[in-house]
């Protein structure tokens, strides 16, 4: 191994293989715990990576080490002709897994297409079955379409679906059981996620998290004990549960009440080129524009080891040294 090709390591021994790409900051939707309501400004676009500079980019990662991505926005699918940019990545012989985190509004439509280009793996969003209080959530009447939307991605033979639900207490309690039926019944993965201090009107509160802790107790109360999994990925953000009959499986991510920065092993690509060493980083550094200024390789390989260099050791949620990043959650991509 050459100097050039050594794996991105930080000053805590952790190895970053996983690169997050956000495609784009706009989305057909507008959950509060991520945009405004009204009047988002988005990127214009000459300022968007495009599906070549993103290629060529991963190409340079995936000479460090990197090996897994996943795309995500915004909303990744409402970049026109996404399935080009996952053939191109998955022509880079390094990479092992190309996923993608989606709201699946428009998925009945493109999840074949998908499919066909050769994407492994697809994380869905859906933190309500009750109409309204999907509404409440997203601020669009969209629910069916979503659903449609999962049913066409089981259709085209993507086998491991990842259902994500971010918790909210006083508001998603009476969804946690609903969503766990639901997930039982259609063989489906179903992570619960605790809500993060990330949404663009800054309502988060400490008090408005639902935790992890309180989801299992919900669950177990309905489906009897849950037994921790072997955790076969230690730098995966869920925690997985069996539940007792053997079938099934269920994931507590619980960044804000037990966070698992220690075995972090994600960077973060923003859709206009800036590297991100955590969701929330205070610093970025340009990819785009050493790219656009025709630098050499090796120099944006030392860019990148230096975002990596200066990662801290992780968020500070709920200590008073915390400081919310200027991107939210649209912005950077979950
Ligand atoms: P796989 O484990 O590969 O399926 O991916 P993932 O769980 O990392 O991807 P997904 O986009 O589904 O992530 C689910 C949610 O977990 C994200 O939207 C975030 O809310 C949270 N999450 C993921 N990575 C991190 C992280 O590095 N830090 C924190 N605090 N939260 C994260
Ligand atoms: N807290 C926790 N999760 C969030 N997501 C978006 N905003 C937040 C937040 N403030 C999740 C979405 C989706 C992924 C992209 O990020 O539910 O699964
Ligand atoms: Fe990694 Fe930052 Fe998330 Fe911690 S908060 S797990 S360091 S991205």
């Amino acid at each position: 191994m050459t100097m050039t090709n050594l794996p991105l390591l930080d000053s805590f021994g952790r190895r970053h293989n996983n690169l997050r790409i956000s495609v784009t900051d706009r989305c057909n939707i507008r959950c509060f715990y991520c945009m405004p309501a009204e009047q988002v400004k988005f990127l214009p676009r000459a300022e968007i990576l495009t599906f070549e500079e993103i290629e060529r980019l991963v190409r340079l990662f995936a000479q460090v080490g990197v090996d897994k991505l996943r795309l995500t926005g915004g909303e990744p699918l409402v970049r026109t002709d996404i399935d080009r940019l996952i053939r191109l990545l998955k022509g880079i012989p390094q990479i092992r897994d190309v996923a993608m985190t989606t709201n699946a509004v428009t998925l009945a439509r493109h999840a074949e297409r998908l499919k066909l280009a050769g994407l492994d793996r697809l994380n869905i969003s859906l933190d309500a079955l009750n109409h309204d209080t999907f509404l409440k959530i997203t601020r669009r009447d969209v629910l069916d379409q979503v659903l449609e939307g999962i049913s066409a991605a089981q259709e085209a033979g993507f086998t491991r679906i990842r259902l994500n639900a971010v918790a909210i207490k006083g508001l998603t309690e009476a969804e946690v059981l609903p969503l766990a039926r639901f997930a039982w019944e259609r063989n489906l993965e179903l992570r619960f996620i605790e809500y993060m201090p990330l949404d663009s009107e800054q309502n988060w509160a400490d008090e408005k998290v639902l935790s992890g802790a309180a989801i299992r107790e919900l669950v177990e109360h309905e489906f009897g004990p849950l037994v921790p999994a072997p955790r076969t990925d230690p730098a995966q953000p869920a925690f997985d549960y069996l539940y007792a009959g053997g079938r099934g499986r269920l994931g507590l991510i619980h960044p804000v009440t037990a966070p698992f920065c220690g075995t972090c092993n994600r960077l973060r690509l923003t859709a206009e080129g800036k590297l991100r060493n955590c969701l929330f980083s205070l610093e970025e550094w340009d990819l785009r524009s050493l790219l656009r200024q025709g630098v050499a390789e090796p120099l944006i390989l030392e860019q990148i080891r230096t975002c990596v260099a200066e990662k801290r050791p992780g968020h500070l949620i709920g200590q008073q040294q915390f400081e919310r990043p200027e991107r939210t959650m649209h912005q950077i991509g979950g």
